[in-house]
């Protein structure tokens, strides 16, 4: 059973094609590498003692794409992590954000739709949602309007999918992840921030080890109880199991729309304070950090509400908040090793 996982050196993607790989799945990535590089494929083998096929090209190339699914038309499933995703950077060039992001998702689409193809999981985030004013944040919370064009493209790609289910016999899984943290319990694949890391749990480890000297904890005075912003993190081995359960519900024909959205987080909302307590509890090293004025964009705390994907999906998150930030430095000191 072929499953396509387009940004599979990613992030998520790799680790997600982990998971595939010990239920049995036949992986094909697609990658263009503008993000990741080609030695995650030497470590997901490492992990994983299996092989699978890669192919490097950039998914917004029409011509490409259209040969790659005439080629491999006997795909069963298409897991779409294949995205630019850097906020700041999409509000300064919206245009990069949505061409790539927009253009791979349609002419994926437009394959699947030629190759009769009919089931796609598609990355989402709870971004689609803003500050919601009921947490935690149902699947149907109204979705507001996207503070970045990052944000946009999510909202615009789940009504593509949308769309084309109704006219192409598509059939799509929108899941919105919360904050994916933490790395493989091996650390052998990660995340790997190219230049200063946005996100918290990155400039944590960085800090730790002394690459930057504070961390900048962007405000102190938001409506919580600590003062801090608030999200749901959730360990980036747990998202990946959801989305090998997301695919079989598509093989397996049990999905009830033929669109469907699942939120993935843990249901627990936990502060930028939290974090840092549970960092320096799991892992004994003490950090080095700064209050400074709130970070423009950010909304005040989000968490999810679990309970769809849980009875729907029978998926739940196993790891604890400890368990994610000392996994997350284990990673950072392998890292470290590895620039030695
Ligand atoms: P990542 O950057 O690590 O992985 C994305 C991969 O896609 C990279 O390997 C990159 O080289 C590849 N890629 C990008 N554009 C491509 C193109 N046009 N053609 C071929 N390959 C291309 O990101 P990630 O953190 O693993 O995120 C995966 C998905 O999940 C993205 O769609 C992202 O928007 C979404 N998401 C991520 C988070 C998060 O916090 N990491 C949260 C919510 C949603
Ligand atoms: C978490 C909290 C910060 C860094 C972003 C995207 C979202 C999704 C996940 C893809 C916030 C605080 C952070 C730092 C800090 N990505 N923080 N100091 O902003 O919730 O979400 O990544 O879809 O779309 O917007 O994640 O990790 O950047 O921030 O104090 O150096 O940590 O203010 O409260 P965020 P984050």
């Amino acid at each position: 059973m072929k499953i396509l996982v387009t940004g599979g050196t990613g992030y998520i993607g790799s680790h997600t094609v982990v998971e595939l790989q010990n239920r049995g799945y036949d992986v094909i990535i697609v990658d263009d590498l503008s993000n990741s590089s080609i030695e995650v494929l030497d470590n997901i083998a490492k992990i994983t003692g299996k092989k699978l096929l890669f192919e490097q090209f950039d998914l917004t190339d029409q011509d490409k794409t259209k040969g790659f699914f005439r080629k491999y038309n006997d795909i069963k499933g298409v897991i779409h992590f294949a995205a630019f995703k850097a906020v700041g950077e999409s509000v300064n060039f919206p245009l990069k954000y949505y061409r790539n992001n927009l253009l791979s998702l349609i002419n994926i689409l437009q394959g699947m739709g030629d190759n009769a193809i009919p089931n796609i999981v598609f990355s989402s985030s709870c971004t689609v949602y803003g500050q919601p004013a009921v947490l935690p944040v149902r699947e149907d919370a109204p979705v507001q309007k996207a503070w970045s064009p990052y944000g946009a493209t999510k909202q615009i790609s789940e009504d593509i999918i949308n769309d084309t289910s109704r006219s192409a016999g598509i059939k799509g899984i929108l899941l919105r992840y919360f904050n994916p943290i933490g790395a493989h319990e091996s650390a052998i694949i990660g995340e790997l921030p190219i230049g200063e890391p946005n996100c918290l749990m990155p400039y944590i480890t960085q800090t730790a080890i002394g690459k930057r000297p504070f961390l900048r904890v962007w405000g102190n005075d938001y409506n919580t109880p600590d003062g801090t912003a608030i999200r749901d993190y959730l360990h980036v081995t747990d998202l990946a199991k959801a989305h090998v359960i997301a695919v079989e519900r598509m093989l397996n024909e049990t999905m009830k729309q033929n669109v469907e959205v699942f939120n993935l987080g843990t249901g627990n909302g936990f502060s930028v304070m939290q974090v840092i307590e549970s960092f320096e509890r799991s892992t004994g090293v003490k950090l080095n950090y700064q209050i400074m004025d709130r970070r423009p964009g950010d909304i005040e705390q989000v968490w999810a509400d679990t309970g769809f994907a849980n009875k729907e999906l029978g998926w739940k998150t196993e790891k604890s908040l400890d368990e994610m930030t000392a996994s997350a430095w284990k990673w950072e000191k392998e890292l470290a090793k590895k620039r030695k």
